[in-house]
């Protein structure tokens, strides 16, 4: 028996949701492409959480900062020394993979290497099995490896310059910190928010498009006053749940797992991650959603370094010849500070950030909305999504292709299109392009019919009760409008 997961991966490709990259070259290993259907069911991800992170909020504004940053970021974000996974490798097969799972509660990612914690994995070394022969205990010694992709920059070929492919969009934010203070009307305590890509040389990739080497994050640094940060973090975390949940997913579905001290990133005061119940064989809680306080650790580390440029010109633009900065003694009168003009006081601000996975919450979304049953000794597929993410929000059909039906129907798409992603379907039976849709979850079909032509009714039928009724085509727009709630 299949799982479920792998049902979902085969209604996404025969979909058109989701594919493998490359595929006609056999494939490149946990890279995907989103097909038509995906690529607006992603597109409705990001406007939903755009849509509650910037739109609905006067204390957020918007970025979309560059992939490729100065490498002197990477410095002082702390990335490049130390965002690394601890791996050994197998001396059968020579495959990589990472120690740190043999560790219960071990986080996800390995933004620090914990001496205890690798003391105790590297114990364990001589029961783990390797996860591409199932060798047994054949391992090297447990060593750092790089998380970061690192490319060259420059057309000259003397001249060239090692910079890095964003392992976070975070750091795009606070480079940009000073700027928007400068530029906008916003006050401490506000919020900076960006989507786009990351990438991580990940040792192990996870369950389609679970844990990838290229992905999208949607984050938000929120700056506040320190005092005032550990308000802030509950704030967020509880918008950030209840984000999931209004738009669809199911609330037994998802919890809360706060991060034990050891566990916490190098730039961590608290961290919490919300979870999905991801159907990856172990019914498995997974994280979806990471929640942290970053203290001042980012800007004052920004201050550092850009006390450094010069010690990195002079080096040859080597990062691995380059130590940051002391910090300044007035820190916190630097250049990232912020001036409270009503107070008077100057400061380097907390940061609150909720950083969400924008592919990942897109699996989630999928997984949480699919649904089999049976339907008069048949089974119908049907994807439950809330509308705001539904990939088509209504199809039109005509239910023969004769006597006008085409023409209304077209003519009714076409202006149903103007407001939202309408989808048009004269082919097959209507039963069969009922289903259809039902895999596609789209959340009301309209079809012209015989009646139509006398009396310019039309029938709405609604995906998850299929009940069906008779309105008239003049307002199928506002009926549509009020229903999806869009
Ligand atoms: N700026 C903080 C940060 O990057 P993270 O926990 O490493 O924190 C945040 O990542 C979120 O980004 C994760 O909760 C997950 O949703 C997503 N994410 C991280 N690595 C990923 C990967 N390799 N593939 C897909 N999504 C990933």
């Amino acid at each position: 028996k299949l799982t479920k997961l792998d049902d979902i991966v085969s209604l996404c490709k025969r979909r058109g949701f989701i594919f493998q990259s490359s595929e006609i070259y056999g494939g490149l290993a946990s890279c995907y492409d989103y097909g038509p259907l995906g690529s607006e069911l992603k597109r409705n991800v990001r406007n939903a959480w755009w849509k509650s992170m910037v739109q609905m909020r006067d204390d957020v504004v918007g970025l979309d900062s560059s992939i490729f940053m100065h490498p002197l970021v990477w410095k002082a974000s702390g990335h490049a020394d130390k965002f690394a996974d601890l791996v050994t490798v197998c001396q059968k097969c020579n495959t990589r993979s990472r120690v740190d799972h043999l560790t219960e509660g071990a986080e996800e990612h390995t933004e620090h290497i914990d001496p205890e914690l690798a003391a105790k994995d590297a114990k364990n070394l001589d029961k783990k099995v390797c996860p591409a022969c199932g060798a047994v205990g054949k391992f090297s010694a447990p060593m750092e490896f790089k998380l970061m992709f690192q490319t060259e920059m420059g057309a000259n070929v003397d001249d060239q310059m090692k910079v890095f492919l964003r392992p976070e969009t975070a750091q795009g934010i606070f480079a940009n910190f000073r700027n928007v203070l400068d530029s906008t009307r916003v006050k401490v305590p506000f919020g900076i928010a960006q989507i786009g890509k990351s990438f991580r040389n990940e040792v192990t990739t996870k369950a389609f498009i679970f844990r990838t080497r290229e992905f999208e994050q949607a984050e938000m640094e929120f700056f506040c006053e320190p005092g005032t940060d550990e308000e802030w973090y509950k704030h967020w975390k509880e918008q950030r749940f209840q984000w999931y949940v209004e738009y669809g997913i199911k609330k037994e579905n998802l919890r809360f797992r706060d991060h034990d001290p050891d566990e916490l990133a190098h730039y961590a005061k608290a961290c919490v991650d919300v979870e999905y119940k991801f159907p990856f064989g172990q019914g498995d809680w997974q994280e979806l959603e990471g929640i942290a306080n970053r203290t001042d650790y980012d800007l004052r580390q920004h201050q550092r370094g850009m006390r450094t440029i010069n010690d990195w010109y002079e080096n040859g633009r080597d990062l691995t010849k380059v130590t940051l900065k002391e910090e300044a003694e007035d820190y916190h009168k630097g250049p990232l500070s912020f001036f409270d003009d009503q107070e008077k006081k100057r400061y380097i601000p907390y940061v609150i950030e909720p950083s969400a996975g924008i592919d990942r919450s897109t699996l989630a979304f999928l997984v949480d909305a699919y649904d089999e049953e049976e339907v008069k000794g048949k089974t119908r597929n049907v994807l439950r999504f809330h509308p705001a993410i539904a990939p088509i929000k209504a199809a039109v059909f005509p239910l023969v292709k004769k006597e006008g039906m085409p023409e209304i129907a077209g003519k009714l798409s076409n202006d149903l299109k103007k407001h939202f992603a309408c989808f048009y379907d004269e082919k097959g039976a209507v039963g069969r392009r009922y289903r259809r849709q039902d895999e596609a979850g789209t959340p009301y079909c309209v079809t012209v019919d015989g009646q139509t032509l006398e009396d310019d009714t039309v029938t709405v039928r609604e995906r998850d009760s299929m009940d069906q009724q008779r309105i008239n085509i003049d307002q199928v727009k506002s009926y549509l409008r009020e229903n999806l709630d869009i």
